[in-house]
């Protein structure tokens, strides 16, 4: 069995682009399922109700977001009516939302998404990932043998160290957040496929899916900025797992990289 997983998602045009190529990926690649992460899709910042539905309806299975789920102000209200959106399941326990989901595949039986955020670079008031995805799993025992965890983290220290802390207790373990697609992907002795970061779907001409300009004025003369999002030339990163649906265990991580070559009108 094969799933497909989505980077980060940057605005409308990598909405669009999102749209047009998952459906044709799923069926090039074979994937019964279909995780992306969604934290920058609402205009580079958060997501939406809206968005997410859209999203889903694109053939996307479940969603998974990180630092800017609530950029979106609303979002703290709608997420509740979201249930195939997750949030870092480290976050305080007070946030709404839910940090893992059971989800059942027609012919794939029940895959298990897991979201954490790390600590490192990123948000050093979450909780312990590490301690925290213990729980979990021990929480969810034998209901899921299929698990994928989506480490939303900046170092790549702290995710290749999540990614051995569940080596063999896991499908697969892969990065998002950093909006740079990483070439370790690898599959661990005991049988977890592994990749730092997936990348975006983002404006190949940008700063991590921003305008080059304004991010350059900022780093060069220190004076803020606004972030407009890149809407065009879209490149979407990702990768296809493949692995034993009875065991859980992968059998092969491939890395993913498509042109979306739409031209979107005005920028919102
Ligand atoms: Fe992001
Ligand atoms: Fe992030």
């Amino acid at each position: 069995m094969k799933i497909l997983l989505i980077g980060d998602i940057v605005g409308k045009g990598g909405r669009r682009a999102a749209q047009d190529l998952i459906p044709e990926l799923r069926r090039e690649y074979n994937c019964s399922f279909c995780i992306a992460n969604a934290e920058n899709s609402a205009g580079g910042a958060g997501v939406t109700r809206k968005i997410v539905e859209t999203l889903l309806n694109s053939g996307v299975d479940v969603l998974t977001s990180g630092d800017h789920v609530w950029d979106q102000k609303d979002f703290v209200q709608e997420i509740a009516s979201c249930p195939k959106l997750l949030r870092p399941a480290n976050f305080d326990s007070r946030q709404p939302g839910k940090g893992y989901g059971l989800f059942n595949v027609p012919i794939g039986g029940v895959i298990c998404v897991i979201n954490l955020i790390g600590r490192v670079f990123i948000s050093k008031n979450a909780e312990n990932p590490f301690t925290e995805v213990d729980r979990i799993l021990e929480e969810i025992g034998d209901r899921a043998s299929t698990i994928f965890v989506d480490f939303h983290a900046e170092a790549t220290s702290e995710k290749i160290a999540m990614g051995r802390h569940l080596d063999g207790r896991v499908t697969a373990v892969y990065g998002t957040h950093t909006h740079v697609q990483t070439a370790d992907e690898q599959i661990f002795p005991g049988r977890t496929a592994f990749i730092c970061d997936l990348g975006m779907v983002g404006g190949r001409e940008s700063i991590l899916g921003r305008e080059i300009t304004p991010v350059l004025r900022t780093f060069t003369t220190g004076l803020p900025s606004h972030y407009k999002v890149v809407e065009k030339n879209i490149v979407l990163n990702g990768a296809v797992v493949e692995f034993d649906r009875e065991t859980g265990r992968a059998v092969s991580i491939t890395r993913i990289t498509r042109n979306h070559e739409a031209v979107l009108g005005s920028q919102s």
